[in-house]
């Protein structure tokens, strides 16, 4: 079995070891030059964003075949998944790509603009129930796909909608560096999309996945977001360490 995962703060990777298998980084990925994978189980693990798939995971998508007679697709989230499942298996579907399992994992949610990340560890999310589940319906081969409702739709179309028409919204101008940086290079490392140069503090290229690894691994907390709601309050998954996201995205 082949594990393709993208992650920020851990959570995917954390679910896609749960899997077992080879685990395979997207963003690595997409920077070599193999993009035909078979295998006789293949699955896709990351987070949900705005709704639906981050846009490394659409170009992952794009740009790859794969070959095996079960794919399965987990999205992690943290609040609410809206369409975001079924979003993901049609894109797949235009792009080849069929997919025979679907669901989503409610976990810790990453999006600091909205959340904290604080009160965000204090809530019951299920995770391990939920998971296991999920394990054992891919282990058994089982065929389903999320069921969405009307409003989900809406909800997915919606944001997808809004995000088209404003492409200065979640961008890495949002971001601001405070005196606290001592040039470590964290944000560098663990950037998925080699955005960011250290010319004596992080200089943002303008090629901004908006995953905030960035700002929730940075060591001293010295980056921030405009609005934000605690910039104390940063996240990684307790069972990844910094060094495997390093690896992943680096
Ligand atoms: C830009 C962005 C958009 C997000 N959009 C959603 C969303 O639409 N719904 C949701 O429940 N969580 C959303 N999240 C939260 C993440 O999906 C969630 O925390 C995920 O588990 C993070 O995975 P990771 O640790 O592997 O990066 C968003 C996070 C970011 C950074």
């Amino acid at each position: 079995m082949k594990v393709f995962y993208f992650t920020a703060t851990g959570n995917s990777l954390d679910i896609a070891k749960r899997f077992g298998g080879e685990l395979y980084s997207i963003p690595k990925v997409l920077k070599g030059n193999q993009f035909h994978f078979e295998d006789e189980k293949i699955g896709l693990v990351f987070p949900c964003y705005g709704f639906a798939a981050p846009n490394i995971v659409r170009e992952f998508i794009e740009k790859v075949t794969l070959k095996s007679p079960y794919i399965f697709v987990i999205m992690t989230y943290g609040n609410k998944l809206a369409g975001g499942v079924n979003w993901l298996v049609r894109f797949a579907k235009q792009n080849s790509i069929d997919i025979h399992y679907a669901d989503g994992l409610l976990m810790i949610d990453n999006y600091l603009p909205i959340f904290d990340i604080n009160k965000q560890k204090l809530k019951e999310k299920n995770t391990e129930r939920n998971l296991s589940r999920l394990l054992n319906d891919v282990n058994q081969g089982k065929r389903f796909i999320r069921k969405k409702t009307f409003s989900d739709s809406l909800l997915t179309k919606g944001v997808q909608y809004f995000y088209k028409k404003n492409p200065n919204f979640n961008t890495d101008k949002d971001f601001s560096v405070g005196a606290e940086c001592n040039q470590c290079g964290t944000c560098v490392k663990v950037c998925p999309r080699d955005n960011i140069k250290l010319n004596n503090k992080p200089v943002y290229g303008g090629n901004c996945e908006f995953c905030l690894a960035c700002i929730n691994l940075c060591p001293q907390k010295a980056i921030r977001l405009k609005k934000e709601s605690n910039p104390n309050a940063r996240f990684r998954n307790e069972n990844i360490t910094l060094k495997e996201i390093i690896a992943a995205n680096e």
